[in-house]
């Protein structure tokens, strides 16, 4: 399609790298939106009903041509939607620019943004005022909590999307300091069975793949971490024919991951041993200076955890004393003295940093949590505690019915019979 872009006095308010790309930011949202369809179905309907008129949103979400139809459902539904980046490497340029240039929607985010500019960004978004915000790391809850705390009873509710983000909200209500309700997205089922193994799961891979077009058949695979995206992970490598050891420190999931068939190992057992390393963890520094040291000349690492903080980056630094060069895109090599670990997407996520992130099939579910999360707000913040609260159960059950009808496939109903039968205590053998 040919973009024609708006006059520039009606552009949204914004900072994106380059205008000119809205274009190929269209051509690819489109993309992903055929492989969205219940999100599209919540669109059509938020279109006719207008169920979030008049909501300031502030959103502080991977800038993906997923999240671009996310925005667009929700300014469908009638909401006044600003976002910023949730991470500095995972923003798209061309989709910022759509946004911005083609669907009137304000944006802040660059690829590749110091420090100081995503924090300028997110600032940016706080000072619309959100009623709701909508958070993947809670970055804009935190900031808005931190540094702006007369804002805080402005907002009616939050939703937040990914298992960090959640964490950090629980410690926020234990301590009694969250001041407004938020739904943890990440909690329902038809998010985190879905994106958090098989999106992360394959587009991690992809994520490595890009960067090294390494082969994994035969090769040592060492994955920190066996929850949602660890197990995601871990199976998917081994579809692809590596050898996989699993690090936990929760003996429950060590246990699992040994009966899934794969090899349980502590991290100083696992540091000589693999060949390419990913951690999942949502944990701190599991990889750290004593294991770099054992590691084999040319291992690979890469993150796929939400922080870039499961690798001790700065002990990595010191000790290559200053020897690190770029050998690939996305790919930086320590040269230890004799020996060069190579990093992938500066440890931060390397599904976004170095890939696109998630197939739009699996981020529909998830955003279609978020569509639905952000209605149930509009409609109930009033009776909402200042707590984390888990997605209600009809939206995850409506989720899961929409996708497999959109898949065109149905699922049979429990006959009267069998209702009574499994509501019953007095049927023995
Ligand atoms: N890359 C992405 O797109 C993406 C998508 C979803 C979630 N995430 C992030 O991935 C991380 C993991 O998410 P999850 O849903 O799998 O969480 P989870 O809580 O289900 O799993 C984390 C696992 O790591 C283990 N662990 C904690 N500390 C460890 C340590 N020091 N060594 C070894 N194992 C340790 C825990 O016992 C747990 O089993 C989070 O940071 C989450 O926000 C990223």
């Amino acid at each position: 399609m040919t973009v024609t872009a708006r006059p520039t006095g009606a552009l949204p308010p914004h900072d994106v790298a380059d205008l000119g790309a809205a274009e190929l930011g269209v051509r690819r949202i489109e993309w992903a939106e055929r492989e969205m369809p219940v999100l599209r179905l919540i669109r059509e309907r938020f279109e006719r009903e207008r169920p979030l008129e008049g909501l300031r949103v502030g959103a502080c979400l991977h800038v993906t041509t997923e999240t671009a139809n996310l925005m667009r459902t929700l300014a469908a539904g009638g909401a006044q939607v600003t976002l910023c980046a949730s991470n500095p490497l995972s923003t798209k340029d061309d989709v910022a620019a759509a946004l911005v240039a083609v669907y009137g929607i304000a944006c802040y985010a660059r690829r590749g943004e110091d420090r100081d500019t995503y924090y300028a960004h997110l600032g940016a978004v706080a000072d619309t005022h959100p009623v709701l915000t909508m958070d993947d790391g809670c970055d804009l809850v935190s900031l808005i909590h931190t540094e702006r705390p007369d804002q805080v009873r402005e907002v009616f509710a939050g939703t937040e999307e990914t298992t960090t983000g959640v964490i950090r909200l629980k410690a926020m209500a234990a301590d009694g300091a969250l001041g407004f309700p938020v739904i943890a997205v990440n909690e329902a089922q038809t998010k985190h069975l879905f994106d958090n193994r098989y999106g992360t799961g394959q587009s991690t891979v992809d994520g490595i793949l890009r960067a090294t077009n390494i082969l994994l058949a035969g090769r040592n695979v060492v994955v920190a971490g066996y929850g949602w995206v660890g197990r995601g992970i871990a199976s998917r490598m081994h579809g692809m024919g590596s050898h996989v050891a699993i690090v936990e420190v929760d003996p429950v999931r060590a246990l699992e991951a040994l009966m899934d068939g794969f090899r349980v190992m502590t991290v100083g057992e696992a540091a000589p041993w693999g060949e390419l390393f990913v951690t999942a963890t949502g944990n701190v520094n599991v990889f750290r200076r004593e294991h770099f040291a054992a590691m084999r000349d040319g291992a690979i690492m890469a993150n796929s955890g939400h922080f870039d903080a499961e690798l001790d980056l700065p002990a990595l630094r010191e000790m290559a004393e200053g020897h690190v060069r770029e050998v690939r895109d996305n790919v930086v090599e320590y040269d230890l003295g004799g020996k060069r670990l190579n990093l992938i997407a500066e440890g931060r996520l390397v599904n976004l940093g170095a890939a696109e992130g998630h197939p739009a099939a699996v981020m529909d579910m998830s955003f279609a949590n978020q569509a639905l999360s952000a209605e149930y707000i509009a409609q109930h913040h009033g009776e909402l505690e200042h707590q984390v609260y888990v997605v209600p159960e009809a939206i995850d059950a409506e989720v899961a019915r929409l996708k497999l009808a959109a898949l065109g496939i149905a699922i049979d109903d429990m006959t009267v019979e069998q209702r009574i039968y499994v509501s019953s205590w007095q049927h023995g053998t």
